[in-house]
């Protein structure tokens, strides 16, 4: 295949990149470099355009005579999606109905979408499966689920065809340690666990330990970024022109974020002071995916479905480039 990575230059998006190289599909990645890293592409093609840029998508998908898009490009952070939700629906929903219109304008039928947990909001049950209830609870849930609804108009009305993976918590880093998470601010619980471990931050806040559980505190389903590359490469064989076919993706595993801080004691063999603060605005309590429907239908097998060796590959990335990629 000839596949455009939309946000390729990103910390999921490179990680794609370098599992689609490997299972020998020409790539080219197109990224705005607003939040992604050119290092992140080592030798790629990399077009520096935005999505939003009609023009300049039209000629990339007609330049390398692109035949599926995976579309990653988009802002991830909840929190900041309730204080600025325009920032959302535009990069993230608008953006991604022009990206639309335009593989529809050049005959590009075949997408895989990046798509989140934060679809299902607080979920009735865990583990969740794709068919439960469809409940955001924020702006960055509301801007992803729009476009899921959009893929499914497009595939009825024009044929085209579309997988939606629905990530939950991930994490990790390429084991080659070449690769890795770089967020400008960093939001995320592992890496900035890890960041506390090096020093580099005095200690890590737990959001919340009156939660309903056995500590209290927030309880998610950890995915290696790895594996989830691993899916990505089978969902862009599992496009089919006319369906959208929707996929959780998660280790079916839950971790408290006390036991993510333990784990990354005893990985690091650092101390890492960590204090209660109160909830984070937003937070579901409870996120364990179901994935058997990506394995029974896609052949999805987690490579590194163990929550230790992710957040040992996270160390190793993070001990090794302690300013990320520097960019
Ligand atoms: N947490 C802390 N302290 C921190 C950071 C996080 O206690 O300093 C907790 C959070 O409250 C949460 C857990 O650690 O309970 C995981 O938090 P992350 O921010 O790492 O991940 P989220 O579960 O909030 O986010 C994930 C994706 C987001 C997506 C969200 C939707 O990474 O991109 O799911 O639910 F928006």
């Amino acid at each position: 295949m000839n596949v455009l990575l939309t946000g390729g230059a990103g910390y999921i998006g490179s990680h794609v990149l370098r599992a689609l190289t490997g299972a020998g599909h020409t790539c080219t990645v197109y990224d705005s470099l607003v939040k992604g890293h050119a290092q992140a592409v080592h030798d790629a093609d990399l077009v520096v355009a935005d999505v939003a840029d009609a023009a300049a998508l039209a000629n990339a998908l007609r330049e390398y005579r692109i035949d599926t898009v995976v579309h990653f490009a988009a802002f991830i952070e909840a929190g900041e999606s309730v204080q600025q939700p325009e920032k959302y629906f535009r990069n993230n929903t608008a953006a991604a109905l022009t990206l639309l219109e335009t593989m529809r304008g050049c005959g590009v039928g075949r997408l895989v979408f990046s798509s989140t947990a934060a679809v299902y909001g607080t979920p009735d049950r865990v583990p969740i499966e794709e068919t439960d209830r469809l409940a955001p609870i924020n702006p960055y849930g509301s801007s992803k689920l729009c476009v899921e609804y959009m893929l499914r108009a497009y595939a009825e009305a024009y044929g085209m065809g579309f997988v939606s993976l629905r990530y939950f918590n991930v994490a990790g880093a390429h084991p080659n340690a070449d690769i890795g998470e770089d967020h400008h601010p960093e939001t995320h619980l592992v890496p900035l666990v890890l960041a506390a471990a090096m020093g580099k931050r005095t200690g890590v806040k737990i959001f919340g330990d009156d939660y309903d559980g056995p500590d209290g505190t927030c309880i998610r389903d950890y995915i290696h970024v790895c594996d989830l590359a691993d899916a990505h490469v089978l969902a862009a064989h599992g496009v089919r022109p006319g369906e959208v076919r929707v996929f959780n993706l998660g280790n079916g595993e839950g971790f408290s974020v006390r036991e993510v801080i333990e784990t990354c004691r005893e990985v690091t063999g650092r101390d890492i002071p960590a204090e209660i603060a109160p909830r984070r605005a937003g937070d579901p309590p409870r996120l364990v995916a179901s994935s058997r429907k990506a394995m029974d239908e896609l052949g999805w097998r987690p490579r590194f479905p163990k929550l230790r060796t992710i957040i040992t590959d996270a160390w190793n990335w993070h001990r090794e480039h302690p300013e990320g990629y520097g960019s």
